[in-house]
């Protein structure tokens, strides 16, 4: 499969049976044991994030863009903290989720501006550049090439999760462990770590904080990096 190919199957699979999945996992329903622990990876990986930003004592006078939105875990709490949050998302659906998840919990006050954008078409500067979990979907190369866009986003910061490519992780992905279930309907890409820092450290960042959560069907390595 290629990378137009890889593109196009995330963005009709975040706009029909991946929505679906992703939407409950994201939610507070009642799910399946595996989801649930996914449900709980992601929100500690969730929760780093903001702990880094809210440790920072700025979060008011960032702008943040968050890169592969989905519903909004990310980003509707970082505009609730007062942050000026760009949310985008390559699925219409979950930009649509994103929307409703926003307007129940903030109204119109400080909002996330939301718009439906493959995270590669986005322009303009912002201090802080997120991008959680996205990586995933892609391979390497097309992941480099993302990694490089997002850091010519950023002014001052890069913030990115991806599966850490460990020989346990592919060892789990080999046996059919790891993103157990219907999301296998997407391929899982996993990444090595110094592969992500060597295309951070030549798009001019260094990296400041890092993180790891993993559960059992759960695993990301979160890097913050700064411009040198
Ligand atoms: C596993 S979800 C993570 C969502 C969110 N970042 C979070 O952590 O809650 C992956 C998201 O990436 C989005 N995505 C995948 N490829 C993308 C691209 N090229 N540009 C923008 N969004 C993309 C999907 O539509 C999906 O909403």
């Amino acid at each position: 499969m290629n990378t137009v190919d890889d593109k196009t199957v995330v963005r009709e699979y975040f706009n029909s049976t991946g929505f679906d999945r992703w939407r409950r996992i994201y939610g507070d329903g009642e799910v399946s044991k595996v989801q649930l622990d996914i449900r709980t990876g992601h929100q500690q990986t969730v929760d780093n994030v903001l702990a880094w930003l809210q440790d920072d004592g700025n979060i008011e006078q960032l702008t943040i863009c968050d890169a592969g939105c989905g519903v909004g875990s990310l980003s509707i709490p970082l505009a609730q903290s007062g942050a000026k949050v760009f949310a985008s998302d390559i699925s219409e659906q979950m930009v649509g989720e994103a929307k409703e998840r926003a307007q129940a919990v903030l109204g119109e006050a400080n909002s996330p501006i939301f718009t439906v954008q493959d995270l590669e078409a986005l322009s303009g500067k912002y201090h802080t550049v997120i991008c959680l979990d996205v990586l995933i979907h892609y391979p390497q190369d097309k992941a480099a090439q993302m990694i490089a866009h997002l850091a010519s986003l950023a002014e001052s910061r890069l913030i990115l999760s991806f599966a850490p490519k460990t020989l346990g992780l592919s060892l789990l992905k080999k046996i059919g462990s790891f993103f157990p279930g219907s999301s296998k309907a997407t391929r899982a890409y996993l990444h090595r770590e110094a592969d992500v820092i060597n295309i951070l450290e030549s798009q001019g960042f260094k990296i400041q904080r890092s993180g790891m959560t993993s559960t059992r069907f759960y695993f990301s390595r979160l890097l913050e990096a700064t411009r040198n």
